[in-house]
C-alpha cells in the first residue's frame, strides 16, 4: 500500500463566444480552407470584454468540485497554469482563490505555457505523495484573444489560439494495486532554454533595453504579441512529445495497446497525428477537441479529459497517456489511471 495522488473531479469551461474560420478572414487575410489544412481547427471561443482568465479558471473549478461531490473549503492549494495572466503580479491563483472566497490556502501559478497543466499535475502529485496536502486543484486557463495581433501580421498565430478553462482535483489515494487503482502513475518534464525566443511574447518584459517595461516604439513594432517560428515549433513538438511519451511508457513498462485515451496537447490536429503514425497509436484511440477549441494552451488537456468523459470515451478504470509540447522550449507526457 502506498500514499499517491489521484484526479478525483475534472471540469471544463469554455467562454460561449464561438469565433469561426469565416470569422477571422473578416478580420485579416486569411480563409477557412487554409486554417482547416494546416491546424485542423474551424472555430475557437473569445471571451467578452469583461472576462479574465481568473474568471474561466474560477467556472471550470466549480465545475471540477461538484464532479467530485467535493466544497471549495476542502481544497488546500490551489496549482494554476497560464501564459495570459490576469495581471502580470499578483499570480492569477491569487485572484481565483479570492473568487472562490477560500481563505489563507497557499497558491502556485506556473508558467510553463503548454506543458504547463502536466508541469501542474506533477507539483500537486509530489506534496500530495509527501503527506503535506491531501486536495489540491490545478487549473490550466487561459485568455489569449485580448492578446493576439488580430490583423494579417499576426494571423500565423492568431488563428490558432483560442480561450477557455480545464480543472481537476488532485487527491491523495492508498493505491494497494498499482495495475488497477487510479492514481498518477509516472511523469516526464522537460525544458531546453535555448529556444525560448523561437516561441515567446517579448514585452512588455524586464530584459528589454529601456528605462520604461512598454514603450510605445516597443507597441509599434509590435512586441507585446506572441511571436513564433512555425516550423520550427512544429518540428520540435513532434520529435519531444512522442520522445517523451516513449521514455514514460518505456519506464513504466506500458505499452500503447495497454494505453486506452491518449491526450496530446492540442496545438495543431498535424502535430498530434503525426506523433500517433510514428508511435502507431490508433487514431481512435486519440481524442483531440482542436478542431472545436483551437489551441487553449495550459488549458487544453484537462479540457480534452472533462470532453472524452462527457462523451463517455474516459471512463473510470482507463489508462490515460498524455504529452506536450510548447514554449520554453518546455514538453512533457504523463501517464494516469483515471
Ligand atoms: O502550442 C504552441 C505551439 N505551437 C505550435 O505547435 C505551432 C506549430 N506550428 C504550426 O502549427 C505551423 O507551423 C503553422 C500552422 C503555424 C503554420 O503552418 P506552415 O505550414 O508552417 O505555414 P508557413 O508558416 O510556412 O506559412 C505558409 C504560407 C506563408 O505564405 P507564403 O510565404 O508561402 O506566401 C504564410 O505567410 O502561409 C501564410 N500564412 C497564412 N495564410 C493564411 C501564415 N499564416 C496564415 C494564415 N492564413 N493564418
Amino acid at each position: 500500500m502506498s500514499l499517491q495522488s489521484r484526479m478525483v473531479g475534472v471540469g471544463a469551461f469554455l467562454p460561449p463566444g464561438i469565433v469561426t474560420n469565416e470569422d477571422l478572414g473578416k478580420l485579416m487575410e486569411t480563409s477557412d480552407e487554409w486554417i482547416r489544412q494546416r491546424t485542423g481547427i474551424e472555430e475557437r471561443r473569445w471571451v467578452a470584454p469583461e472576462v479574465s482568465t481568473s474568471d474561466l479558471a474560477l467556472e471550470a473549478s466549480k465545475g471540477a468540485l461538484e464532479d467530485a461531490g467535493m466544497k471549495a473549503e476542502d481544497i488546500e492549494m490551489i496549482i494554476l497554469a497560464t501564459l495570459s495572466p490576469d495581471h502580470d503580479f499578483p499570480g492569477t491563483a491569487v485572484f481565483l482563490q479570492e473568487k472562490m472566497g477560500l481563505a489563507e490556502i497557499p497558491t502556485l501559478d506556473i508558467r510553463q505555457q503548454c506543458t504547463g497543466f502536466l508541469y501542474a499535475i506533477s507539483v500537486a502529485d509530489q506534496y500530495i505523495r509527501c503527506g503535506t496536502y491531501k486536495n489540491i486543484l490545478v487549473v490550466g486557463a487561459e485568455v489569449h484573444s485580448k492578446g493576439l495581433d488580430k490583423t494579417t501580421k499576426g494571423r500565423d498565430v492568431s488563428v490558432l489560439f483560442g480561450d477557455g478553462a480545464g480543472a481537476v482535483i488532485m487527491s491523495a489515494t492508498e493505491v494497494n494495486d498499482a495495475t488497477k487503482d487510479p492514481h498518477l502513475i509516472s511523469s516526464s518534464l522537460h525544458t531546453e532554454g535555448k529556444y525560448a525566443k523561437e516561441l515567446w511574447l517579448q514585452a512588455p518584459g524586464m530584459a528589454n533595453v529601456d528605462t520604461e517595461r512598454l514603450t510605445q516604439a516597443v507597441m509599434d513594432e509590435g512586441l507585446h504579441y506572441p511571436q513564433m517560428n512555425g516550423k520550427v515549433v512544429f518540428v520540435h513538438a513532434v520529435k519531444r512529445m512522442s520522445q517523451c511519451l516513449t521514455k514514460v511508457l518505456e519506464n513504466t513498462n506500458t505499452s500503447i495497446d495497454d494505453v486506452d485515451v491518449f491526450l496530446f496537447h492540442q496545438a495543431n490536429l498535424r502535430i498530434n497525428q503525426k506523433v500517433a503514425d510514428m508511435m502507431k497509436i490508433p487514431s481512435e484511440k486519440c481524442f483531440n477537441t482542436i478542431q472545436k477549441y483551437g489551441n487553449t494552451t495550459a488549458a487544453t488537456i484537462p479540457i480534452g479529459m472533462h470532453d472524452a468523459i462527457k462523451a463517455g470515451v474516459l471512463k473510470p478504470g482507463m489508462l490515460v497517456a498524455s504529452a506536450a509540447f510548447g514554449s520554453g522550449f518546455t514538453w512533457a507526457a504523463a501517464l494516469w489511471r483515471y
